[in-house]
């Protein structure tokens, strides 16, 4: 058992939180760490999103503090890197959670930030954590939002979306990223991360295929594609993800 004692409010670390042996640690889609709050254990697991924004300030000692997370950074600064310029961008972020890209993009200069998550929760945290960040927040499956939720999709004139660590595991499949991508113009900037083997074949995620499909016919012009150490899994084996940053050319074909 790796073991954090109870914490200090000035490291960042608040909660008492236990991972899994390394031999007891479960698939990434299954991962979970137990915590105490108010005298009390509660088994989390990774994937129960609603319940982990809904205490504050778990997310971020959960997967940046202890886990070493460095996907917004890495995929940030790629896409700088590639060439976009920040005071023009108009985000879509996807996946969006309880803002962390957005707040990294937002410190480089980005013109506007629209989140997008499925899950209630963390359009609440980013308001209760990052007031600042969004310009505005859609809560809702893209791939079929409420009218009005599209006119505010539409409204933005997207020419970047963002998706970070929201791809597969049961997370964003491919339709609706291809929805989502759908309301970005020509020639916007695509960047996302994703599980490196999920971008290899016989993934079974379908992303492989879509990804494989896009560069390959020009619909998405690839133009930076990197692997990282994304984070460490809940075992403490490094987990290592592709950052990918193209141009749209053409929609995409889940
Ligand atoms: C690991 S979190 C990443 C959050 C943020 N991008 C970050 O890097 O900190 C994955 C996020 O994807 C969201 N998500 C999962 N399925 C989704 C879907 N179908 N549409 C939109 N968001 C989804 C989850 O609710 C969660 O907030």
């Amino acid at each position: 058992m790796r073991m954090l004692m109870p914490t200090q409010s000035d490291t960042g670390l608040r909660y008492e939180v236990t991972f899994p042996s390394a031999t007891a640690a479960k698939d990434q889609d299954a991962e979970f760490c137990d915590i105490v709050i108010d005298d009390e254990t509660r088994r989390i697991r990774f994937h129960d999103y609603d319940e982990i924004y809904s205490i504050p300030g778990l997310y971020e000692q959960l997967f940046y503090y202890e886990l070493k997370c460095q996907s917004p950074t890495v995929v940030c600064n790629r896409l700088e890197a590639a060439g976009a310029d920040f005071d023009t961008l108009r985000v879509l972020d996807l996946g969006a959670g309880n803002g962390m890209v957005s707040e990294r993009l937002q410190e480089m200069g980005a013109d506007t930030l629209v989140g997008a998550d499925i899950v209630e929760e963390a359009a609440m945290a980013a308001e209760r954590d990052r007031p600042e960040v969004y310009d505005e927040y859609v809560v809702d499956d893209i791939s079929a939002p409420d009218p009005e939720n599209r006119d505010i999709l539409e409204s933005h004139d997207f020419n970047c979306m963002v998706s970070v660590a929201a791809l597969g595991f049961g997370d964003v499949p491919p339709e609706v990223f291809a929805a989502a991508y759908a309301y970005v113009k020509e020639g916007g900037w695509v960047a996302f991360s994703i599980k490196d083997e999920f971008l290899t074949d016989g993934d079974g995620s379908g992303f492989a295929r879509m990804i494989a499909r896009a560069i390959d016919s020009g619909a998405l012009e690839l133009v930076d594609r990197h692997v990282y150490q994304h984070r460490l899994s809940a075992g403490g084996d490094a987990l290592h993800y592709a950052s990918v940053i193209a141009r749209k050319r053409a929609e995409l074909r889940p």
